[in-house]
């Protein structure tokens, strides 16, 4: 039996109740309810704000139970659980018949996840089964990498908020979509394409966002915070914005400097977001990021959270 603190049992208390807990996980936290509670997972919609036709990612101790949730299962996945498992990769696979559809937003695909932060598994390990988690943000909003956030996002609603401390990763899961003739990359992650064709081969990058199975994160106003944002040359960084750049930060700009390096960077990058949302300033600027590959999944997330790459001239 898992070693829980008292906080945790009573989260695992909760979920069996068909209520919902807020678990640290290493990419973000999720907001998560029993995955074979249809009811329970409703709450989760209700309470995002989130529509119903999206699937949220079921989260599991361990890839043994994959058979448990998805059939069809290609070597492939299997050869990804291996070596990325626990760890921030989600896998989309085919469902299995008696998963309930409110799960996959109606799709006949799920998306399937191990995390390896040690709340996230513990939880996972007492709980027993499946435990559907997206991130624990309201629907459209900059995910949460503390409990603090958490807390902003839904004041009330949630049985037990388990703190884990800040998340490691700091950016949403990479999703493989393997349901398919071909892998493809759904959403970018820590786990990058060259980690996962050193596994499986080549992975397929959709290039339109309207190719392939609906996933909310691949909607192009997404991760965003409430002030309007753009990505600006660093020249145009300043004025009577709050800046988010790349270290130092520039002369006269207010804001915030994240370090040149994409791991520390992404760690950062939502917390600084809404420091920088909180700043009650007309914009915020963000200092295009590099353009090599380790910068992907943070390009990916900027260019949603931005309102729109072109700066309107006032
Ligand atoms: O790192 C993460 O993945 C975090 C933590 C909590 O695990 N979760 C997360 O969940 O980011 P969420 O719901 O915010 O984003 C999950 C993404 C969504 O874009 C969803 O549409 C997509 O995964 N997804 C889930 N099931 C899918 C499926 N069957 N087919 C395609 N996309 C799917
Ligand atoms: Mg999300």
């Amino acid at each position: 039996m898992e070693q829980l603190n008292a906080e945790q049992r009573a989260a695992v208390n909760a979920l069996h109740r068909g209520e919902l807990v807020a678990m640290p996980t290493e990419t973000v936290y999720g907001l998560a309810a029993d995955a074979r509670n249809p009811e329970a997972v409703r709450r989760i919609f209700a309470l995002k704000g989130r529509p119903v036709d999206h699937p949220v990612i079921v989260h599991l101790a361990s890839a043994l139970m994959l058979h448990d949730w998805a059939i069809d299962i290609p070597p492939a996945a299997h050869a990804l659980a291996a070596a990325c498992w626990p760890g921030p990769m989600t896998l989309v696979l085919k469902r299995a018949p008696n998963v309930d559809p409110v799960v996959t937003g109606g799709q006949d695909t799920i998306g399937l996840r191990v995390p390896r932060h040690p709340v996230a598994q513990s939880v996972l390990g007492a709980f027993g089964g499946g435990l559907a988690a997206p991130s624990a943000n309201r629907f459209g909003h900059i995910s949460p990498t503390n409990a603090a956030h958490v807390r902003e996002e839904f004041p009330a609603g949630i049985a037990v908020i388990l703190d884990g401390g800040d998340s490691e990763v700091g950016l949403e899961s990479t999703i493989v979509d393997l349901s398919g003739t071909q892998p493809r990359l759904l959403r970018p992650g820590a786990i990058t394409k060259a980690q996962l064709e050193a596994v499986i081969g080549p992975v397929l990058v959709p290039r339109r966002d309207d190719e392939g199975p609906r996933s909310s994160g691949r909607l192009a106003s997404h991760y965003a915070p409430y002030t309007a944002t753009f990505l600006v040359p660093r020249e145009q960084l300043g004025g009577d914005a709050a800046v988010l750049a790349l270290e130092p930060l520039p002369e006269g700009a207010t804001g915030i400097a994240l370090p040149r390096d994409a791991t520390a960077y992404a760690k950062a990058l939502y917390a600084s977001l809404r420091t920088l949302d909180g700043m009650g300033r007309s914009r915020i600027l963000i200092e295009t990021p590099p353009d090599d590959p380790e910068w992907l999944a943070i390009r990916d997330r900027l260019h949603r959270a931005a309102s729109s790459d072109a700066m309107p001239r006032d």
